[in-house]
């Protein structure tokens, strides 16, 4: 990092994105420390970090807590303080209650709120003065996700010497769904701000050149969108009426679509205490001939009630019994102070409750409901104890639980049913592929993970585990570098395509 005097450390290489990579710990004798976060994210980027002199923007995870930028595994951390009312309308609020169910196909209702717009704006408008004050001339900063949509617009404008990207983890809709937005226009130039700006699938790069084309009239053609320079009235008014041949910047947007740090799954499953640990499950389980399992955090997009109804239907039919199968469903706590996520988690323990109640027996559990967060070596062994993986998200950006569970099935055991509402079924052709809204479509694939034959369980899991492997999050992070640094418009091209 270079710094002059009285001038705050510059650097080559920011990431800015809601949450630091660290969590807060606290042990016995009330000492605070800082641990790096499991997430994927952290995984795919480290390395490039620590290699080149990078810095992390980022909010520390809970209110009014006000930090000066510290050092964690070499990788300075830029902590944004958010106060109460912050975290109500920016984080709870328009991300999580607006953007969230809004760009999720509105499986719940989003609010629009004139005042959580405002503080979206301003915190927003935060990262992105934080994130120009340490960028060095001519540095790359990489947005992340929904909550910092206007992030990369503010940095073109104080900083335009910069090389900016953005990239969307969850699905982007289509234009019928995002025009509700009152502000659609703003989270569109917001965006336009990026050199390049990645998304999942490719449906949600289209999604989004459809509502460039819409919104203003921009021309695009494949992943390339043309966006007029300096002309700001194009941007608020729509007008389609820019000049051929007046300067415009370049923007690409394609899909990238992210993965795991397979090699760390890799060996966590090959780790003989991992595995003995998964033996153990399946013995405190009772022994059962199936061990079913989902993952998720607690969220409405994740189809867990779906799931539910599927399976509690097979066993009021007696096509399953619990003599023979469990379903062990992880449901970490997420979103808690958000209405819908209350209300999700009461519809959720009182289905659980119904079945568990209606066909469970003594020392025969039908679903093991467990509403907690695990560690990483816990969820392996799960994921090698469970002889049939679910996900069965209505709607999902990527799903990254797909690719852990196929990651660590060295073994070439295990079904994946897999939603194709989830951005993962685009790479994962492999598993049984269902609708989830298509109920009895949904037992009739656990019907036939149950009773698939190991040959076809085998061939099917080496296709998959083909994808993945080829595939991890640090290729990733390298496609989409590579592609910003080609794609950098810190100097306007003329019109020449
Ligand atoms: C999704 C989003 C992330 C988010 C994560 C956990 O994966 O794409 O941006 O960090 O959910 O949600 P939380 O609200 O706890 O950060």
């Amino acid at each position: 990092a270079s710094q002059s005097k009285d001038e705050p450390e510059t650097y080559d290489f920011i990431v800015v994105a809601n949450r630091l990579p660290v969590d807060s710990v606290t042990d016995e004798a009330g000492n605070q420390s800082w641990r790096m976060s499991p997430g994927g994210l952290v995984a795919a980027l480290e390395p490039l970090m620590k290699s080149t002199d990078g810095a992390w923007v980022g909010w520390p995870g809970a209110a009014d807590v006000v930090l000066e930028p510290f050092e964690h595994e070499n990788i300075r951390m830029v902590p944004i303080a958010l106060d109460e009312g912050e975290v109500e309308r920016y984080y709870e609020g328009f991300s999580n209650d607006t953007l969230w169910p809004l760009y999720h196909d509105v499986i719940a209702q989003p609010s629009y709120h004139r005042e959580w717009w405002e503080t979206y704006v301003a915190v927003n408008r935060r990262f992105a003065d934080a994130a120009a004050r340490i960028a060095d001339q001519g540095a790359t900063v990489w947005v992340h996700d929904y909550q910092l949509q206007l992030v990369p617009g503010m940095l073109r404008e104080s900083r335009p010497d910069l090389t900016i990207g953005f990239f969307n983890h969850i699905p982007f809709p289509a234009y019928g769904i995002f025009s509700q937005l009152p502000w659609r226009q703003q989270i569109i130039s917001g965006l336009l701000g990026a050199d390049v700006i990645g998304f999942q699938r490719v449906a949600d790069a289209g999604n989004f050149t459809r509502a460039v084309r819409r919104l203003f009239g921009y021309e695009t053609k494949g992943t390339r969108v043309w966006v007029p320079v300096g002309d700001s009235s194009d941007a608020t008014t729509g007008d389609r009426s820019h000049i051929r041949g007046a300067p415009v910047r370049r923007v690409i947007a394609r899909a990238y679509p992210i993965s795991i740090d397979v090699t760390s799954y890799v060996e966590l499953a090959q780790k003989p205490e991992v595995q003995a640990r998964a033996r153990e499950i399946r013995e405190e389980l009772g022994n059962p001939k199936t061990i079913m399992l989902g993952v998720d955090r607690l969220d409405y997009t994740k189809g867990i009630g779906h799931r539910l109804k599927a399976f509690g239907e097979l066993l009021a039919e007696g096509r399953l019994d619990v003599q023979d199968v469990t379903l062990v469903q992880v449901a970490s706590p997420s979103r808690e102070r958000v209405a819908s996520y209350m209300q999700l988690r009461d519809e959720i323990e009182l289905t659980v409750g119904r079945i568990n109640g209606d066909y469970g027996s003594i020392g025969h559990t039908a679903i093991n409901y467990l509403h907690q967060g695990y560690p990483r070596e816990e969820m392996v062994a799960l994921y090698l104890a469970a002889d049939v993986m679910l996900v069965t998200a209505l709607r999902d950006g990527m799903n990254l639980v797909a690719k852990e569970y196929v990651a660590t099935r060295a073994d070439l055991g295990g079904v994946l049913v897999l939603s194709e509402f989830a951005g993962a079924s685009d790479d994962l052709r492999q598993a049984l592929l269902i609708n989830p809204h298509d109920i009895e479509g949904v037992k009739d694939a656990v019907m036939r993970a149950i009773d698939m034959p190991v040959a076809e369980k085998r061939r099917r899991m080496r296709a998959l585990r083909k994808r993945v492997l080829e595939n991890d999050v640090i290729k990733w992070s390298r496609v989409f570098l590579e592609e910003l640094k080609h794609s950098t418009t810190a100097h306007p091209v003329s019109h020449d395509h």
